[in-house]
Formats: C-alpha cells, structure tokens, sequence
C-alpha cells in the first residue's frame, strides 16, 4: 500500500509526474471525470479545516468518485474514545483511500499502518502537512519554472507551522536551495528541522528576525500564520500574533518577480492591500491544491499493490515518547517506536513525531 504520511515517502521523480498530471488535469480535465467512478474518499477531519478538506472533496468529486467522512471529532466515534487504529480498520471496510487530518502528531501514521486502503496525511498537529506541500511546489513550478536555484523565505511561525517543517524537506530534495528562516526567537524552526533536514542535506540558510531586511534575496516569500491553537500560553499567542504583517510598502524592495505563497487561512499578515500585487500567489496555490489532490489520489489508489517498508531497524518500546502532541501520549496501547538517526551518539527519534531521544550508553 502506498501512502502519503510525511512528503519524503515520494522521491524527486515521482514530485515532478504528480505536477505533471496535475498540469495535464488543468489543461485537459474532461479526460479525468471518470477515473474514480465507483471509488470513495473518507474525510477524517479530527481538526477543524476549510479548504484543505473541501480541497479533497472537490478532487474526489471531480475525478467522478464520492466522498464519505465527517469535519469534526465530537461527531465521531473518537469521542467515546476509539483509537485511530480501530477507526481505520473500520473505514478500510467502507472507503477506498482515507484523508485524515488530526491534532496528535502521527495519528495518520497510526491510520496508515492499520489500514488496509491508502492514507494521506492531511495535516498532523505542528508536524507535517505533506499535500499543503504539492500544492506549494507546483506553485512555485508554475511560477518559476523551476525548483532548483531559488531562494526561498519562511516568515511567521517556523515552530509550530507544519506547511513550513513539509516544504523545506521538500525542498532539501532540490539542488541550490538557499533558504531565510524570519521569526521572533520564540517561533524559530524546531531542531529537527535543522539537524535532519537542513543540515543534513547541505542546504545552505540564514536566520533573522527582520522581513525588510530579507526582502530584497527572496524570489519565494512564504508567509504564515501564527498557530494560536498550538500556544500553551494565551498571553505569548497575543504578544507574537502581530510579529509580521506583510504591506505593499515592505514589498517595494522586494524582486520583481518574486512570488508571495501563503497556505491560508490569513489572519493579518498580509494586509488585503497586497492582493492587488501581481506577485501575489496564495489563491492559484489553492487551486494548485485540489490539482495536486487529484493526481496523488489517482497515484495512490493505482498502487495499492506496492509494499512500503517503514519501520526497519526500529527500537520498540524501549525508550518512551516524552512529547504531549504525540500519537501516543493520548493512546496508551500504542508501542513507543524510535528509528535511530545517529547511533554513535544515541540519538533516536519517534516514528511518529520525530520528537529527539538522546540514549546514553549501556540505557
Ligand atoms: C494550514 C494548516 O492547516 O496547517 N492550512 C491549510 O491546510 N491550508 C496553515 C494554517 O492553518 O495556518
């Protein structure tokens, strides 16, 4: 079963075939109308969302499938306490592919290893957001022509904005990323952003507070919202929330042909002002989205057959997932599963919200 869980589990060459056919869906959508009859989609929305799951719907129903589910975890099963696990055994039974979005980080990755039909990850508390991904890669391939050798800047909430940690380990995969990481100290890019991703694959990136400052490098602005849903502490959401606000005045040293992408839903960083600027993207990136959507669900659904290997040389339940977002921090039935991403220095991270555990020796 192939599934989309974070955005490395496709390559490089399988990112470009999905732009492909998301390019030739645009172009030639009546060629596409039927390629899901008879097949339907589950929406498991455990979180509330708008676009990214009317963005679903909207691809499912314009490949001619149909689409079951529901928007909201009180109207669930999960809320007499069913396990994610249960829940996708239940609707392997009655869909053909499943789109979960859920505040427990790698609550998807639950669904897809007890599923016995395709799941997509559609937003896993501040962890990934891997399909908010294609529709921002095809943007910027749509606007740039290219993916290689652009400098691309994250402004806003770099800690907990999941749309960020999924972009740029896209993008790591692409030659001469440069990247500008613009937060408050508070809303920096997790560690393991930087360890895993960016230091690991070489990319080359600076961090600073002011957008001005930035502005001129960027030929990618990726705006963001701050996440109040992920603040522990109401007064810190209210003191961080007007950090950037992005305003044609702040734009007049920016590149002629740089592109302004936002995931949505805004708040006030961009002010209603910037719309008007043709270097404005973030409604094509919606539509981006749902094309995006269609040719993954067309992907996944014709490789039901491949087998996907995630779990080698995994230590289960011998170090514990300290992290209250996790998976299993709500589900006590679950192992607590760590990969090790340096074993001479004890360093593992869980399977399903890379959360870091650093073992001593002989632990
Ligand atoms: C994003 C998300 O849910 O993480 N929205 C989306 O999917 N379009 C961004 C956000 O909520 O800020």
């Amino acid at each position: 079963m192939r599934n989309l869980i974070d955005i490395v589990d496709f390559s490089v060459a399988e990112l470009k075939e999905l732009m492909d056919v998301a390019c030739d869906i645009d172009m030639r959508p009546e060629n596409y109308r039927e390629r899901c009859k008879g097949k339907k989609l589950a929406t498991l929305f455990f979180e509330p969302s708008t676009r990214t799951r009317l963005s679903f719907e909207a691809a499912m129903l314009e490949l001619g499938g149909s689409v079951i589910g529901f928007s909201d975890a009180s109207s669930c099963s999960a809320s007499k306490g069913e396990s994610v696990a249960d829940t996708a055994k239940v609707i392997s039974c009655y869909a053909d592919i499943i789109a979960m979005r859920h505040p427990k980080e790698g609550a998807p990755y639950v669904a897809a290893k007890n599923a016995s039909i395709p799941v997509i990850n559609a937003g896993d508390g501040g962890h990934c957001h891997p399909t908010q991904t294609l529709a921002d890669l095809l943007t910027i391939y749509r606007q740039k022509g290219k993916i290689e050798g652009i400098t691309v800047g994250f402004c806003g909430d770099l800690k907990y904005g999941r749309t960020v940690h999924s972009l740029i380990s896209a993008l790591s995969r692409y030659n001469n990323i440069n990247i500008v990481l613009i937060s408050p100290d508070e809303l920096k890019i997790p560690d393991y952003i930087k360890e895993d991703v960016i230091d690991k694959n070489a990319m080359t990136y600076t961090e600073t507070k002011s957008l001005e400052d930035a502005m001129p490098s960027l030929d990618v602005l990726y705006m963001t919202r701050i996440q109040r849903e992920r603040f522990d502490d109401a007064n810190e959401y209210e003191r961080l929330k007007g950090s950037y606000i992005l305003t044609p005045e702040k734009l007049q040293n920016a590149k002629a042909e740089l592109s302004i992408l936002h995931p949505l839903p805004r708040v006030n960083e961009i002010s209603v002002a910037v719309d008007q600027d043709e270097r404005a993207c973030y409604f094509k990136q919606v539509l981006n989205g749902k094309l995006m959507r269609m040719a993954l669900i067309l992907k996944l659904l014709s490789e039901t057959d491949i087998e996907e290997k995630r779990e080698a040389d995994v230590v289960k339940n011998k170090i514990r997932c300290s992290n209250p977002r996790c998976i299993v921090s709500v589900e006590q039935e679950l192992e607590h599963i760590f990969k090790p991403v340096d074993k001479a220095n004890g360093i593992y991270r869980c399977v399903y919200c890379e959360s870091q555990s650093i073992e001593k020796e002989n632990n």
